[in-house]
């Protein structure tokens, strides 16, 4: 898909149809994500993936207290994403900062890269950052911290919706008519 086309269409999906998707794609899917940056190219993160009725549901637990999530009911897989906590820094980069500092940055570089692979490869997706961390590391047998699943499947209707974004001047701070 073209680079324009693909982050217009990657869209949250809570309508997901009842097809299957297999652990193939989802590695497949997970492969393209690692070209993710990374500071100093540490890349912490880890992932645990589910495809089946039986470690959905487990997943599903986690991410719908208090009757969140409903929509999550469909979905067909998650990539429950961990970020790592012994993290290599260049010496350099050690010495001003704190070896996490910059974990949650790269998480989310590799869930938008996550997501962008999902689309381009015919996948819809929704980031659930409703996640008790404790369920899943319980459910799972894990230890790890995990703040950020993400549910996967093919949608039930694919309509590109109208994005609602802030504009130009909201964002860049030296805005220039
Ligand atoms: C860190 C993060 C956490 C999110 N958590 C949830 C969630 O728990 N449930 C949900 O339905 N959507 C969740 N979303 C999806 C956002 O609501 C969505 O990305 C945003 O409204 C923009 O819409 P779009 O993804 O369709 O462009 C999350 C997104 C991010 C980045």
């Amino acid at each position: 898909m073209q680079f324009d086309t693909l982050i217009k269409e990657r869209q949250s999906c809570r309508n997901f149809s009842d097809k299957f998707v297999s652990k193939d794609l989802l590695y497949k899917i997970i492969a393209s994500a690692t070209n993710a940056p990374s500071a100093c190219n540490s890349q912490p993160w880890r992932v645990f993936v589910t495809n089946t009725p039986e470690e959905n549901a487990k997943m599903k637990s986690c991410l719908q207290n208090g009757g969140k999530n409903k929509f999550l009911d469909k979905a067909q897989a998650f990539i429950a994403v961990f970020g790592t906590e012994i993290v290599k820094l260049n010496a350099g980069t050690e010495s001003k900062f704190d070896a996490t500092h910059f974990v949650e940055y790269d998480i989310g570089e590799f869930v938008a890269y996550l997501t962008l692979a999902a689309k381009d490869n015919g996948l819809d997706s929704c980031i659930i950052g409703w996640v008790n961390n404790d369920e899943i590391n319980a459910a799972f047998s894990v230890n790890g911290k995990c703040d950020i699943v993400v549910a996967l499947g093919y949608a039930e209707k694919d309509k590109p919706r109208e994005k609602s974004r802030k504009h130009l001047e909201e964002i860049i701070i030296n805005y220039e008519k």
